[in-house]
């Protein structure tokens, strides 16, 4: 039986991990009232009522608005912060954290400000022992037109971040849609990886047009490659990562998705686990490892392995692969 002691204290890398969903109620609030930004709720209880979602349209509705809070460079160092401490606390030693520009400059705030506030926090998580990198995402429900303005505006900044990732609302937003913008940033030396994961007729085909046409060297969710044994065998020669949120699918997919998961590690898939939204699903990295071994009696060797290749898929250099693998 593996334990909670167990797995908080093997050392992990967290390569799916939203910025803006670590915003915990309390935190919330403070800036909210700081700020002079009227969120609607005035208790930590409120706010926690006010989290009902059981798709991801329905989450990202509360989700997206609730990060007007965030107004000044230490309002988004002091969030990055909160989350490398909780980090600290679960032995991850690698992070690979996403943030959402498009959700921020439209509502009238500089590059400048979220950049150097992220990355001021991924400066200072080297005392506590991690290595935290940024990963610039593209919000698939907006323009391409904004996507290029966007990737455009981020080239002053080239050297905060590591890659370019895809998320907000799949439906009707085929990557595709973002060819331009994937190979540009490929160009720059950006690595690429991007969500797929709705449960519909044609999130296969997402995942097909990312690993045979984009070229992306993850795919964040994507557990429903299992439909197509072909691509499952592509993703796995290729050393594709995968990175299932077993919380997170709990409230917006049907299911954690543990059966999806124990196949592919059969197949040899390099799928890893990890927290998504923490703030709004209930739990950081360990309690999803937890969730997923618990309720489908994962075995150590299984859960090792999930670790494993967490830092195999990672973008942390060879040499420092070597320490963990
Ligand atoms: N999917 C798409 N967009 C997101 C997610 C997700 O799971 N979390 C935060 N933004
Ligand atoms: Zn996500």
């Amino acid at each position: 039986e593996v334990t909670k002691e167990f797995i908080v204290g093997m050392p992990k890398a967290e390569l799916h991990l939203h910025i803006e969903g670590t915003l915990e109620p309390e935190l919330k609030l403070k800036l909210a009232q700081k700020n002079h930004v009227d969120i609607g709720q005035t208790t930590i209880e409120e706010v926690r009522a006010s989290y009902q979602y059981d798709d991801l349209a329905s989450f990202l509705a509360v989700y997206y608005p609730a990060m007007n809070v965030l107004q000044t460079e230490d309002d988004f160092y002091d969030l990055a912060m909160e989350y490398i401490h909780h980090a600290a606390e679960n032995n991850v030693r690698h992070a690979e954290i996403f943030f959402d520009p498009q959700a921020h400059t439209s509502r009238g705030i500089a590059f400048e400000t979220f950049i150097n506030g992220l990355y001021r926090a991924t400066v200072d998580a080297r005392a506590l022992n991690i290595d935290a990198r940024l990963i610039m995402c593209f919000l698939r429900d907006m323009s391409r037109e904004s996507a290029r303005k966007t990737l455009e505006e981020s080239l002053p900044y080239r050297d905060k971040f590591i890659g370019v990732g895809l998320d907000s609302d799949e439906h009707n937003n085929p990557p595709m849609k973002f060819f331009n913008q994937f190979t540009q940033a490929e160009q720059y030396g950006l690595h690429l990886t991007a969500h797929a994961d709705i449960d519909q007729k044609g999130s296969i085909e997402h995942i097909r047009e990312l690993l045979e046409v984009i070229g992306v060297e993850r795919i964040d969710h994507g557990t429903n490659i299992v439909e197509d044994p072909d691509l499952v065998a592509y993703a796995a020669n290729h050393h594709i990562g995968f990175t299932t949120c077993p919380l997170s699918n709990t409230f917006v997919r049907p299911e954690m998705k543990g059966p999806e998961v124990l196949e592919l590690l059969d197949k040899g898939v390099k799928i890893s686990a990890h927290s998504d939204d923490p703030a709004y699903f209930g739990g950081y990295i360990s309690d999803n490892y937890y969730a997923l071994a618990d309720a489908f009696n994962l075995t150590k060797e299984q859960v090792v392995m999930l670790a494993r290749n967490s830092f195999e898929t990672s973008w942390i250099s060879k040499e420092q692969k070597a320490i963990y693998i």
